[in-house]
């Protein structure tokens, strides 16, 4: 099997880059790579890619992800989050390629409390969230086959996230106020791209798993419960911190304004994902454990 991956140094893109590599040739792409066109912003030097290379997966882990700075970069946004699997679904479709690209629970307006599915309706609340459906869309309506992978609250050891955040100004602050009314998952890269694997072998051999899934760590939490997991995980570890354990405050959304508005139910029901792959998805504690002690020696 001959896979084409674009986006391979992001979160997800570098983890792919390891769970991947067993399953056949590997042609992993960013947007500097000299060999190939890996910039998504590039539309028809991207097509050319995909007929030079020819692949039977195209895997796209590229996207902006800038979810604040969209609201005013919004053409690049469209271009990237849109634009791109648009014509990688069209090239996908012409040479019989899979597509396998990934989603935000941002495509949701974050209403009620139950765990979103697939086939809720979307509305979502910022630029971020309507470039990343509409690159849904685009993939949906061109006929290629394909995996689409809606998951929420991304981390991993490398690259920027949240968890990564609350430990550097826990060691810069003696105080830090986080938000305690958006309810989630953080979901490891790691997962995602373990998961990714497993769903393309399955695809190999049974075209009727084509679709869009939900793929989110069991279980939810807050933003403040979460750094507070991390937090305490770091303290327990032994990692120096300015912040004192009664130091982190619990906030609503309401008095933390940022230009992209944000769901407060992000949860994601994951039993299509589950039943249709036969996994089972490990609660969120246990990636950011793995996370927190991999970065315990570099911190
Ligand atoms: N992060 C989250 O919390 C989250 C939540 C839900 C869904 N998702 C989705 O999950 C997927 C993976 O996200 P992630 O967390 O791995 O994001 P990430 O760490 O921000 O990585 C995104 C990658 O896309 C690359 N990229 C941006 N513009 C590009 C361009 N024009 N050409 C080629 N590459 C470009 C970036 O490269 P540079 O470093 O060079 O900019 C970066 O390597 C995305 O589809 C995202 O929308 C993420």
């Amino acid at each position: 099997m001959k896979i084409l991956l674009f986006g391979k140094n992001g979160q997800v893109g570098w983890e792919l880059q390891r769970s991947l590599a067993p399953l056949g040739e590997l042609i992993a792409l960013d947007r500097h790579s000299q060999t190939h066109c890996g910039d998504l912003g590039n539309l028809s030097g991207i097509v050319q890619t995909v007929r030079d290379v020819l692949p039977d997966v195209i895997v796209n882990a590229a996207a902006y992800t800038a979810v604040d700075k969209a609201e005013t970069e919004t053409e690049l946004a469209d271009l990237i989050n849109a634009r791109a699997p648009e014509v990688l679904a069209d090239a996908a479709k012409t040479h019989g390629a899979w597509l396998v690209h990934y989603s935000t629970d941002y495509v949701f307006d974050g209403s009620g409390k139950r765990p979103w599915r697939e086939d809720d309706a979307v509305k979502p609340l910022n630029v971020y969230g309507r470039t990343k459906l509409a690159g849904e869309r685009a993939i949906q309506q061109s006929g290629c086959w394909h995996l689409i992978f809606r998951t929420s609250w991304v981390y991993a050891a490398r690259g920027n996230n949240f968890a990564k955040t609350m430990l550097r100004l826990a060691r810069e602050r003696e105080s830090l106020s986080v938000i305690n009314d958006q309810f989630g998952s953080p979901t490891g890269a790691e997962l995602l791209a373990d998961v990714t694997a497993h769903a393309i072998r399955t695809a190999c051999y049974r075209q009727d798993v084509a679709g869009l899934y939900h793929l989110a760590a069991d279980g939810e939490t807050t933003w403040f419960e979460y750094a507070d997991y991390v937090l305490n995980f770091a303290r327990d570890a032994g990692m120096p911190l300015k912040l004192a354990k009664d130091a982190l405050i619990a906030i609503p959304t309401s008095q933390y304004p940022t230009p992209a508005g944000r769901p407060l139910n992000s949860r994601l029901n994951t039993e299509k994902l589950q039943t249709t792959f036969d996994l089972r998805l490990p609660d969120w504690r246990s990636g950011v454990e793995r996370m927190l002690t991999e970065i315990q020696g570099k911190s």
